[in-house]
């Protein structure tokens, strides 16, 4: 038996205007979709901002439903929306953030597993990694390059049987 570790590198920034320029637009056209969000349900609204290398910025935002299985984060929302909207187009970076109606979401905003699970679909298509800029309300910003720090070990179709 070998015990082994997995790490990954990450950039915390103390507020968002020590961003990149690039990164804070990003930042703030994920905060400006917070206003589409639809979560009357967990009062918890999530905004996502893609940026795609042909220059054009898809936005996401949670959409909950009374049956809440049918719900869609907002990460997702922007994924599926982006890859259909530019099909073939790589996505350089994802910003994230989320306001609650209850409580200050001083934590940075990081996406649930199975956003993960669709933001390394699309990296593995366009072998390309994408940078995932993460804020709550306030607070501070966390940065990775590539999901793969966020889903160490992941699920992939090497590791599907072929029958
Ligand atoms: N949510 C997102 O939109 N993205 C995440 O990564 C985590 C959670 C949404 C789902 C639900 O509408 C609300 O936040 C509370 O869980």
């Amino acid at each position: 038996m070998l015990q082994k570790t997995v790490s990954f590198d990450y950039q915390e920034y103390e507020n968002p205007e020590e961003l990149a320029p690039s990164d804070l637009t990003l930042l703030q056209l994920a905060k400006a979709a917070l206003q589409s969000s639809h979560a009357p349900y967990s009062g918890f609204n999530v905004g996502a901002a893609i940026q795609m290398e042909n220059g054009q910025v898809i936005t996401g935002s949670n959409q909950e439903n009374m049956a809440f299985p049918s719900s869609l984060c907002a990460e997702r929302v922007a994924c599926f929306a982006a890859a259909a909207a530019y099909p073939g187009i790589p996505f350089s970076a994802i910003a994230i953030t989320a306001r609650a109606a209850a409580f200050e979401v001083t934590q940075p905003t990081t996406p649930c597993g199975g956003c993960r699970q669709a933001l390394m679909e699309y990296e593995r298509l366009f072998n390309r990694k994408i940078r995932i800029i993460m804020m709550g309300d306030t607070g501070k910003v966390l940065v990775v390059n590539g999901i793969e720090s966020l889903l160490p070990l992941s699920f992939h179709e090497e590791g599907i049987i072929k029958y």
